[in-house]
């Protein structure tokens, strides 16, 4: 008995000891910073897009990143569906016709491929025609699609091990799943200056919240140069959130009827057990038990 005491004891020593060295590990190389979490409107269990901030994102999305970032998994069409931005219809087609990147369509009556004008149910395109042409012209580094950015990044949990168990729990209870937007307005807010000790690589920039601190892509909004809106109004912060919001949307764009459906399906299913409870006790209620 003692011995196999004193075994599981050492097994989980052992095991503490690895979590606690890991938890080192993790917080050097630049992973593992603490990011804030943000409010957002399609947060938690019930929260749902808002359509004039996804209207402001996309603003922000085709005047800076879509200089280098293509969209290729959202049509044009998704501008005006339920759920998203909400565009007027024809606002969105006169959008794809004046969009700069063009599609290539064919091949036509002698066999070419041709360019075309985008339609509405065409993708959003960027602006090189492949990887290769993208990298050469940054320096090497690919600007990625961001379609699904927002799903592809999460934040770090970054508190003491002990207390991990405990902030998963609170997540669950939460429904939080906004690391993928918390994490892409960290990032268009976490631009610096290099700390004296950082030596970095030719043509890279500095981020507090990038993994390593260096990356390729050029601040793209910054204190001083930032997109103002049609009201006159706007920040760095607010065009970070509002294209964080928008590129969650491109990301998950079925998550306000996703959430609709969960609610109504709970309610169907608390229903459905009081009339069955009510039927099970009628049933019984004439036979002697
Ligand atoms: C001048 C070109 C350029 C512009 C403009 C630009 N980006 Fe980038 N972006 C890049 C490059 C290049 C990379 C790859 C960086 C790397 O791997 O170091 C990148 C990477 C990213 C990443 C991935 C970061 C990661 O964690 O891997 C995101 C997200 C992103 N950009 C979002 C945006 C958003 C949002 C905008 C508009 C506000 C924008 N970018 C504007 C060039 C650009």
């Amino acid at each position: 008995m003692i011995r196999i005491l004193t075994g599981s004891l050492a097994a989980l020593t052992l095991a503490l000891g690895l979590a606690v060295t890991n938890a080192n590990a993790a917080s050097e190389g630049g992973h593992g910073v603490h990011i804030d979490r943000q409010t957002w409107t399609f947060g938690g269990f019930t929260g749902q897009y808002d359509p004039a901030q996804l209207q402001r994102g996309f603003q922000i999305y085709k005047e800076v990143c879509s200089a280098c970032h293509g969209l290729k998994r959202v049509r044009f069409r998704n501008l005006f569906e339920p759920g998203g931005p909400e565009f007027p219809e024809d606002a969105v087609k006169a959008l794809a016709h004046d969009w700069p990147n063009k599609i290539v369509d064919g091949p036509d009556d002698e066999g070419k491929m041709f360019e075309r004008e985008p339609k509405a149910f065409d993708p959003i395109l960027g602006p090189f025609k492949n990887d290769k042409e993208a990298r050469s012209a940054q320096n090497g580094a690919l600007p990625p699609d961001l379609s699904l950015v927002v799903k592809a990044r999460n934040v770090e949990y970054t508190g003491s091990w002990w207390a991990h168990p405990f902030s998963m729990l609170r997540d669950i209870a939460t429904g939080y799943q906004e690391g993928g937007a918390d994490y892409l307005y960290a990032l268009l807010i976490g631009y610096a200056e290099a700390p004296a000790d950082v030596k970095l690589a030719e043509g890279m920039h500095y981020n507090a919240v990038f993994p390593g601190h260096q990356i390729a892509m050029p601040q793209p909004l910054a204190k001083d140069n930032f997109i103002t809106y049609q009201d006159g109004k706007g920040s760095l912060e607010q065009n970070a959130a509002d294209v964080s919001a928008f590129l969650a949307w491109a990301a998950d764009p079925h998550l306000n009827s996703r959430k609709g459906i969960g609610w109504l399906v709970m309610l169907y299913l608390v229903v459905t057990t009081g009339l069955l409870y009510a039927g099970k006790r009628l049933l019984w209620s004439k036979i002697p038990h």
